[in-house]
């Protein structure tokens, strides 16, 4: 048996917005009514901890009245025929509930809260109301798991380890505005194809490995996932 190529999938919000979850940086982005600082940040955790658990409670419960698109859908299908690695910077779980079976997630984890005093105990918080007060062991407290703005991204050296592996790379639905997750576009060995779906020009060095499919994701994937079948 002939070994599958890697396909690396890097993906950001636009690849949920045709599920219903707005982008952050759009006119009705996630970060309206609040400034980033308020919400995403260590400091506004130490400041305001209610708030923060509020923004992303509601963001919770949401993310459980949307389902996959075609877009999360045509990636996931193509494991058939590609040894595929998601590395996203999403917080929801709309990949892996499209059936992608092999996912990093950059920025952390919607469905998921860890221990402020041991950050190894993470629980599944599906469906939870996260409150101040609720945690696991006495004087602790749970916080999302999520990277926030100012953190490490923890993920990183595992996600840059699969992108210079890579055969082939798709970037859909970022902005490519947020580093360090933006850089892992930059990290193929030249040569490796990189597709680029996006209704919006985003910002690219010039390459003569870059296409850029002008459209957005549910349309877009499908016409790059045809061309790899085609290259494969
Ligand atoms: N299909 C594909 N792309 C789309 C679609 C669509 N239907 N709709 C919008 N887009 C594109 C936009 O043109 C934009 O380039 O998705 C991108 C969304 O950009 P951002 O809102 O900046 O989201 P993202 O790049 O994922 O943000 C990165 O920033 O706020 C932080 O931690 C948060 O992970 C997030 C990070």
């Amino acid at each position: 048996m002939t070994q599958k190529k890697k396909l690396t999938v890097l993906s950001g919000a636009g690849i949920s917005a045709e599920s219903g979850i707005p982008t952050f940086r759009g006119a009705d982005g996630l970060w309206e009514g609040h400034r980033v600082e308020d919400v995403a940040t260590p400091e506004a955790w130490h400041r305001n901890p209610t708030l923060v658990q509020q923004f992303y409670n509601e963001r919770r419960k949401k993310a459980l009245e949307v389902f996959p698109n075609d877009g999360h859908k045509v990636l996931a299908d193509l494991e058939a025929e590609f040894d595929v690695t998601i590395i996203t910077q999403n917080v929801d779980n709309l990949h892996e509930r499209a059936g992608s079976t092999n996912v990093i997630h950059l920025h952390g984890e919607l469905f998921k809260a860890r221990s402020t005093y041991d950050e190894t105990l993470i629980y599944d918080v599906e469906g939870w109301e996260i409150k101040m007060g609720d945690c696991c062991e006495k004087g602790s407290q749970l916080r999302p798991h999520i990277v926030w703005f100012g953190e490490a991204v923890p993920m990183m050296f595992e996600a840059e380890k699969v992108v210079k592996q890579s055969d082939f790379l798709i970037v859909v639905g970022t902005s490519m505005l947020v580093y360090p997750a933006a850089s892992l576009a930059f990290m193929t060995n030249p040569g490796v194809p990189i597709y680029v779906v996006n209704p919006q020009k985003t910002e690219f060095p010039p390459t003569p490995d870059l296409f850029f499919i002008e459209d957005v994701a549910t349309k877009g994937l499908k016409k790059v996932a045809d061309i790899l079948k085609k290259e494969n």
